[in-house]
């Protein structure tokens, strides 16, 4: 009996000992123990075959299992040690950070195609000694249509595709009621530029309910329409950053007498006729003309004795044109990868 248990034992020992080594991590280490040396472990119950030997062998064989318990505690300790090493080290390996990685970087932003425009006209008007005016953007008839010349029922009115908030008040269709608002508050000689948003009803590839416009406006004593197409021809010059041909039409605005429409040299086929040109060869860019006496008379500035010229234009068409964008709605998506194209 007693040699049966000693080689039992044996045979315990040599199997645990062995399944403590091949244990991989603290997990299947933990299940080692607990078949070995748990309750119901193969270690333990050799405690109670105690009971069944001869008196005379119970002390030697019980101090046997003790021995090796013992044994096998010691080898799952070390075990144990090894195995929190090793996960130490795949935790550290796993984590590791290379601080000399290049980073990620903060991507800059950058400004919108149609702030650049306004950015790049306004400088070249403040060269020519212009200044910048500002007006409000809900306006009232008076300024956006009456001191413009623009009468109640004046059939210009149906052009504008309005916004009433009430009958008296709009959101402005254009720039010009900034010329009116200057003239109220400032004395010629006058030289001002007005940007701004502007707003009209209306929504297609071509036209947005908001877009931005630009106006002019020079008022002194002996102010001609040579004046005018000079400044224009120097402007649109220097804006493409080019020697374009420019030509002067014959047009209708109620608030210029007279009136004339720009066009320049198509940009895309050097005016020799292409798609975005209608097949023409020019490409109209802005509305001007002289100041209407009636104007004048509407803000009480002598209309004998002072001449004006004044022009509108939109930003966002000269935009298109000076970018090659086809699709006006592309500057109000938002689409990213249009934007970063302008960084
Ligand atoms: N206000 C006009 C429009 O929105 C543009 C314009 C034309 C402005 C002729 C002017 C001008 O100052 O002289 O269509």
């Amino acid at each position: 009996m007693e040699k049966n248990s000693n080689a039992d034992l044996d045979r315990l020992l040599k199997s645990g000992l062995s399944d403590i080594t091949h244990a991989e991590n603290s997990k299947n280490l933990e299940a080692v123990r607990v078949q070995l040396l748990g309750k119901q472990g193969s270690v333990t119950s050799q405690l109670k075959v105690i009971g069944s030997l001869a008196p005379e062998d119970r002390s030697a064989f019980g101090a046997a299992v003790n021995r090796v318990r013992a044994e096998l505690t010691t080898a799952i300790e070390s075990r144990s040690l090894a195995i929190v090493e090793v996960e130490r080290q795949i935790k550290i390996e796993s984590q590791r950070i290379d601080v000399t990685l290049p980073g990620r970087g903060l991507e800059p932003g950058g400004l919108h195609p149609v702030t650049r425009t306004l950015r790049k006209i306004e400088r070249i008007f403040l060269r020519a000694g212009f200044n910048i005016a500002y007006g409000p953007e809900i306006e009232d008839d008076f300024h956006n249509f009456e001191a413009l010349n623009i009468p109640k029922n004046h059939p210009a009115r149906a052009m504008h595709d309005t916004f009433y908030l009430d009958p008296e008040t709009v959101l402005r269709t254009h720039t010009s009621p900034v010329q009116v608002r200057y003239l109220e508050n400032n004395h010629p000689p006058v030289n001002v530029i007005a940007p701004g948003r502007v707003y009209r009803c209306d929504s297609d590839v071509t036209h947005t309910p908001m877009f931005h416009q630009l106006e002019g406006l020079a008022v002194d004593t002996d102010i001609s329409f040579g004046d005018l197409k000079g400044i224009l021809i120097f402007f649109l010059q220097e804006f493409f950053e080019r020697d374009l041909p420019v030509r002067f039409r014959p047009s209708f605005f109620p608030f210029t007498e007279p009136s004339a429409e720009v066009d320049m040299g198509c940009v895309f086929c050097d005016g020799a006729g292409c798609r975005i040109c209608g097949q023409s060869g020019w490409l109209e860019v802005l509305g001007c003309g002289m100041v209407h006496p009636e104007v004048f008379a509407q803000v009480g500035i002598d209309n004998e004795r002072y001449t004006g010229y004044a022009f509108g234009l939109g930003i966002e068409r000269l935009t298109m044109l000076r970018y090659g964008v086809n699709d006006l709605r592309v500057f109000f998506e938002n689409e990213v990868s249009f934007l970063r194209q302008f960084t």
